[in-house]
């Protein structure tokens, strides 16, 4: 076991030979053991297919090898690399603009292919070869609306707000790039600025 969350359990295994990255949703007492199962199943099945279906896009994410709804798990490449929330907190300025850089480039490529992430923070992106690629997509939509693309981006503000505080700057360089890779990314920011005003009055 490398990890475990609130959800779900990491562990490496080996498939095929090969050895790779087993994410497992665990049950949970308190659901209803019928209605557990079925979202379990349901998150996996989201997260492989849209693993998948971004990388297709040429948003980076892991290989997804085998998925197995039964026991909610997905077998998938491990990324060997730093999260970017920590890379982040190490990096000097050239580094940090980089970076930033490449999430705008990336959320905008995921959002003009009509995907949205649905838990954009800078825990769910790891650094590899100058490379940013998402992981835990069990939130994210397919068809994906104006107002989720909105939510996408507010949170990683939030993230950004929460863990980086001192690098406010990084994600105005994202939503610079993001504004300048995907025609509607004007639209959408209007509408994180929306989100915000909702916000502060409700
Ligand atoms: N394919 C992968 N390669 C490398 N590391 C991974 C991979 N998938 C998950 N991890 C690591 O495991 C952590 C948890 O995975 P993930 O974010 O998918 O699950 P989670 O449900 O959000 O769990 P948590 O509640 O702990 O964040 C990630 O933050 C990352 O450090
Ligand atoms: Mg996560």
């Amino acid at each position: 076991m490398i990890r475990r969350g609130a959800e779900a359990e990491i562990r490496r295994d080996e498939f095929m030979g090969r050895q790779v990255l087993v994410k497992s949703r665990v049950p949970k007492s308190y659901r209803h053991p019928a209605l557990d199962q079925s979202l379990r199943a349901h998150r996996t099945r989201v997260e492989a297919r849209l693993l998948q279906e971004a990388r297709s896009c040429g948003v980076p994410t892991p290989i997804v090898y085998d998925l197995d709804t039964v026991n909610a798990e997905i077998w998938m490449q491990e990324i060997v690399g730093p999260r970017a929330k920590d890379a982040l907190m190490k990096a000097g300025p050239e580094e940090v603009r980089a970076i930033s850089q490449e999430i705008g480039r990336m959320v905008a490529r995921l959002h003009s292919h009509g995907m949205t992430h649905g838990d954009l923070t800078t825990s769910n992106m790891i650094l590899r070869d100058g490379r940013v690629f998402f992981i835990d997509l069990s939130l994210g939509s397919k068809a994906a609306s104006l107002e989720e693309m909105g939510v996408d981006l507010h949170l990683l503000r939030e993230a950004f707000q929460s863990a980086h505080s001192d690098m406010m700057y990084a994600y105005d360089i994202i939503a610079e790039t993001y504004a300048r890779e995907y025609a509607g990314g004007k639209e959408v920011l209007a509408k994180v600025r929306d989100i915000e005003e909702r916000g502060r009055y409700a």
